[in-house]
């Protein structure tokens, strides 16, 4: 996504701008909000002028109460010691030297072997100590079973696989160096999310060590390696395999990667914390014509009986809607209540669940930004087109495919309602025929066959994670009392400039979860770090992360190992 890259080299000044594959990233609305803040959109006032009274002063942002901290000293050590820092550092980097890169197909993952003898040569502890499954070879489960039968686990999940380097030139060093510059660590997977999985198993190897691991709540560490190629071998089977050993709807809660937890943006710092993700189908395509010498044609080949179809059907968007579940209406709440929004589309904001003339409007508001409609649009992006065998002969057989995120509100049927309305035009006007997942609508002609179809998975928007519930309450109430105290003691006290505003927040590509949907109904996407992850490059060249952050993620966790697990 060129203009996405546009985005971020006006943000970020200190790196050179790179195509970001937008294959998934898991933080394109999270991210899409955070360059829509960073850029300044948020200060062009919409095209309303009304003030919208809220019918309650009841608070619509979900803020919990704060969980006390249990392991102070041992987080400022983390944080703080520059012996544990490079320590820390160097386990990290050697995790980035082993190169675990998924393509699109993958005849076999034999590499992933070399980065489990990694894992198992640096985290002994948790080796000895958890239960650890290994699900289709390279998944990795590892079980820290709770006392207390009644409390189910807490799953805490990332990915051991990266995305390809792309063109080493781009590099301006070994993209395997894992090398710390005294501030960052550098290399494939820094970013995503190799600092998430390390992290997490830093922490647990510490707390072992400490002698604190006896749980009340259990946990599972659980680590797919394609995730970056959909997660059908990796965590699809984790997830299958989970649901038969622990049995359905038996995860308290999964936290999977996503927006770091505290970024500066907008006058305050945010959380977007992802409680849901847009659906996702793939169309194919097909017309079928007899073929023939040029010098003789029909009016219309397939060829342009093709365009046709895609030009029609790319003409007409798909309506915005703007449902209470999309977590994008959550998000735009908590900055108007804890936020700095200008007055007019704050009151928008929080009247629009109640008020359906300021819903319009928030919604006419929000298509004014081209980062942030597709989060309450279905997207459709024609992706392929091919079909012609020689210049001269008439083309014979014609393949587009489309793919489509479905918005909240929507559903795989919006998308194939559509298609097909598209698909029978285009066959009565040539009078061809046309089927529909094999289903004939038309019969087949002499002048040919449409066939129009999906391939791959076809998911709705995902159920949205609840946001007032005790799920969404450990979580962000760990959040905020690990950074209100100890990451930025004393800076977000009440009547502060700036606060730390936890928002639910909606993601525009999927991750593993989708997987794991059998195991529970809270599903989070966060990392502990304080970043602004655009500046790290993603998926481009010269991936890395801040040091700053990645102990983040081992204080964080450090401390909700000894409290959220023993509540
Ligand atoms: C940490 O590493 C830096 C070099 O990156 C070095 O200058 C410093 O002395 C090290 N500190 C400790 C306590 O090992
Ligand atoms: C047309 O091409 C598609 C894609 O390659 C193929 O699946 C289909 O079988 C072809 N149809 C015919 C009639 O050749």
């Amino acid at each position: 996504m060129p203009a996405l890259a546009l985005s971020v080299t006006d943000i970020g000044e200190k790196r050179q701008p790179a195509p970001l594959t937008y294959k998934k990233w898991a933080y394109v609305l999270g991210s899409a909000l955070l360059i829509w803040f960073a850029l300044g959109f948020y200060k062009t006032s919409p095209a309303v002028v009304t003030n919208f009274k809220t019918s309650s002063s009841a608070p619509k942002c979900p803020t919990s109460p704060k969980f006390e901290i249990k392991e102070h000293e041992q987080i400022q050590y983390i944080l703080h010691d520059e012996g544990f820092r490079n320590k820390s550092a160097e386990i990290f980097g050697r995790a980035l030297q082993v190169a675990t890169v998924v393509y699109d197909v993958m005849p076999d993952y034999s590499e992933f072997a070399k980065f489990h003898e990694y894992l198992e040569k640096h985290f002994p502890l948790v080796y000895k100590t958890a239960k650890v499954h290994k699900v289709n070879q390279y998944g990795l489960v590892f079980e820290f079973a709770g006392t207390n039968p009644d409390l189910k686990p807490i799953m805490l999940t990332a990915h051991q696989d990266t995305v390809p380097i792309g063109d080493p030139s781009d590099w301006s060093e070994d993209p395997f160096s894992g090398r710390y510059d005294g501030k960052e660590v550098h290399g494939r997977g820094a970013s995503d999310c190799k600092n998430l999985l390390v992290g997490l198993m830093e922490a647990m190897e510490k707390f072992i060590e400490d002698e604190k691991a006896d749980f009340k709540r259990g946990v599972l560490l659980a680590f797919g390696f394609d995730e970056e190629k959909s997660g059908f071998d990796g965590a699809r089977k984790i997830g299958e395999y989970l649901v038969d050993y622990l049995g359905k709807d038996s995860v308290f809660f999964i936290v999977d990667e996503g927006p770091n937890m505290c970024t500066e943006t907008m006058g305050d710092y945010y959380a977007m914390l992802i409680t849901g993700e847009k659906g996702y189908v793939d169309l194919i395509a097909n017309i079928v014509t007899p073929g023939g010498h040029s010098s003789l044609p029909k009016d219309h080949t397939s060829i342009g009986m093709m365009s046709y179809f895609l030009t029609s059907y790319e003409d007409e968007m798909y309506q915005s809607v703007l449902p209470d579940q999309n977590p994008l209406l959550n998000t735009l709440e908590c900055a108007a209540e804890q936020g700095h929004l200008p007055e007019a589309i704050r009151s928008v904001a929080l009247s629009a669940r109640d008020n359906s003339v300021a819903k319009e409007k928030l919604i006419e508001y929000i298509e004014q930004d081209w980062l942030l409609k597709y989060n309450i649009r279905t997207s459709q992006a024609v992706d392929i087109v091919y079909g012609g065998d020689k210049s001269n002969s008439l083309p014979r057989n014609v393949t587009a495919y489309i793919n489509h995120r479905i918005a909240y509100g929507n559903s795989v049927d919006t998308v194939f309602h559509k298609a097909l309305k598209y698909a029978k035009m285009t066959a009565k006007k040539f009078d061809i025929g046309l089927t529909f997942h094999g289903r004939t609508i038309f019969p087949v002609t002499e002048n040919g066959l449409m066939v129009l179809d999906y391939f791959g998975e076809l998911l709705n928007p995902a159920a949205t994670t609840p946001v007032w519930g005790d799920a969404w309450d450990t979580l962000t109430g760990h959040m905020r009392a690990f950074y209100e105290e100890e990451v930025y003691p004393g800076k977000f006290h009440v009547g502060a400039e700036q606060n730390y505003i936890i928002a639910p927040s909606v993601m525009t590509p999927n991750t593993d979860t989708r997987h794991y949907w059998d195991l529970t109904g809270n599903i989070f996407k966060s990392t502990p770090g304080v970043s602004n992850l655009f500046d790290y490059m993603p998926h481009g060249p010269d991936e890395a992360i801040d040091m700053d952050s990645h102990l983040n993620v081992i204080a964080f966790y450090y401390n909700f190992f000894a409290s959220a697990l023993n509540q």
